[in-house]
């Protein structure tokens, strides 16, 4: 993708990063619920730095690191990583524009995410709905191994317990 750019997430950049979730919602349910107050849901407890992808300086991407005890499955995560939970850091609020997928937008993100000091050493983990999807594909293209699998802790509007599946980065 020409220009893009990776940039830490200012508090500047909420509102448009709110407009670029809007058109994943409505493209692909993610998130599964739209939030009644988005900067909030982009703002987690145990939030840690963000990171948004700029092409021609429109925001086309997002990124977010979490404390890893915030993501499903972390005991066995951190079991598998052979390190404690404070140990973790979860990779969060991944999403990138309909407009610009399939141009590595996404890898681009996670990339920056593996390079930045704000891991502290820490491991990357993450969850994802295990439904095969872009997701899915995506970070096992990109190397990460999936540890565990299995009823995800929170139940969708239709009342419906998606599978969740976690990974760990392979740096
Ligand atoms: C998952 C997601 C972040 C991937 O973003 P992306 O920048 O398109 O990712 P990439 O370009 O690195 O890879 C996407 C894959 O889809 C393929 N693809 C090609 N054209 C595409 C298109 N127009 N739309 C979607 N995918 C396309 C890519 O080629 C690639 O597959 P490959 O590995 O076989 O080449 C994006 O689909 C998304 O935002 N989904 C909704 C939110 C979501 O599920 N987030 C993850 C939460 S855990």
């Amino acid at each position: 993708m020409p220009d893009l750019m990776i940039a830490p997430r200012r508090t500047a950049h909420l509102d448009r990063v709110a407009e670029a979730l809007r058109l994943v919602h409505e493209n692909d349910g993610y998130p599964t619920v739209w939030p009644d107050d988005p900067a909030a849901w982009l703002a987690p407890a145990g939030a840690l730095d963000g990171w948004v992808a700029l092409a021609d300086g429109e925001i086309v991407g997002h990124v977010m690191l979490v404390d890893g005890g915030k993501v499903e499955f972390a005991a066995e995560l951190a079991e598998a990583a052979g390190v404690p939970m404070t140990n973790l850091a979860g990779v969060s609020r991944l999403f990138v524009t309909p407009a610009a997928r399939g141009a590595r937008v996404a890898a681009a993100l996670l990339e920056r995410v593996e390079d930045t000091p704000a891991r502290r050493g820490r491991r990357l983990v993450l969850d994802v709905v295990d439904d095969g999807g872009p997701a899915v594909h995506l970070y096992e293209r990109l190397g990460w191994t999936r540890v565990v699998a299995g009823p995800a802790s929170w139940t969708r509007p239709d009342g419906v317990r998606p599978r969740a599946a976690a990974y760990l980065c392979p740096r």
